[in-house]
């Protein structure tokens, strides 16, 4: 089932094959409370396990993504009390997603909201997007995956400056160095991210998830492994319906129709 919009948090809406997840907590520029994280969590998963939906697009309000983890929430836990709620674990789910996620940044993505820009796989952000990590301004570090995923996405030097210092880059240094996709203007970049998160949602779920699969591999495995997987899951491919269905489209001069079988 589609996730109902039962959210207090949360903005869902299915647009086609596309589930589209609206952080909405505007007046805290959607601040990660433990609440939005559970509720973020749940609505992935829903969309995710949907076999109607085929990608989805996460996305913030105008003036944020998401200005990080709730410090107001967090600021007086002890590190016993931080350590068993154990808030970060939720970002595990986006190691299991099998559907695309495409972000769409405007404005703030601070810290955790960073973190979980960088979790997705395709980032695209508004003209007046600014990434950071500044947990080092308020006496911690990243705790969401950010040491790991930014050093991955820019380099350890760009990565260091960045963690070290806390300082904020502009879409454009995020687009230079590798961290997100492309740059669309603000009012267009949620609608670019649902056309491209459609186009994906228009082929076939099993092969876009195996190529997903493939290319996350390489952040983990040796490259002789990451080869050997990539190799076995395109040999997998030809165990679909849908590798017939395409490859025969293709020698026919025709458009595939795509079953997900
Ligand atoms: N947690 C809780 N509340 C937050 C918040 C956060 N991360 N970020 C912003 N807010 C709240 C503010 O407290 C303020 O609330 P009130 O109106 O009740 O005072 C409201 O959102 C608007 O924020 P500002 O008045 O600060 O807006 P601004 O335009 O002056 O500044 C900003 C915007 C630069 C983003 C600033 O809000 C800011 O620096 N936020 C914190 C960024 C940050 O440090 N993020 C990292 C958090 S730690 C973390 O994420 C750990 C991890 O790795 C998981």
């Amino acid at each position: 089932s589609a996730a109902s919009n039962s959210y207090n948090n949360l903005q869902v809406e299915v647009r086609g094959s596309v589930g589209l997840v609206a952080i909405h907590r505007p007046a805290a520029l959607n601040a990660l409370n433990d609440e939005t994280t559970m509720e973020l969590a749940d609505a992935l998963q829903q969309y995710d396990r949907d076999s109607t939906i085929g990608a989805i697009v996460l996305t913030g309000t105008d003036r944020a993504f998401a200005a990080g983890a709730d410090i107001k929430e967090m600021a007086n836990r002890s590190f016993v009390q931080t350590r068993r709620r154990n808030a970060g674990a939720f970002m595990d789910l986006f190691l299991a997603l099998r559907s695309p996620v495409i972000a769409a940044v405007r404005g703030y993505a601070l810290g955790g909201g960073c973190e979980l820009a960088m979790a997705c796989d395709i980032v695209y952000a508004s003209e007046d997007a600014q990434f950071g990590l500044p947990e080092v301004q308020i006496g911690t570090i990243p705790g969401w995956g950010g040491t790991q995923r930014l050093l991955r996405a820019v380099g350890k030097a760009k990565a260091m400056e960045m963690i070290l210092s806390g300082r904020r880059i502009s879409a454009k240094e995020a687009e230079e160095w590798g961290l997100v996709s492309a740059i669309h203007a603000n009012d267009k970049v949620v609608a670019a991210a649902l056309e491209t998160a459609g186009k994906i949602a228009s082929l076939s779920q099993p092969i876009v998830q195996m190529a997903k699969a493939a290319v996350n591999a390489a952040e983990d495995m040796s490259l002789r492994n990451g080869i050997l997987y990539e190799r076995s899951l395109f040999q997998a491919t030809f165990a679909t319906q849908d590798q017939k269905e395409g490859m025969t489209a293709f020698v026919d001069k025709r458009d595939p129709k795509w079953t997900n079988a």
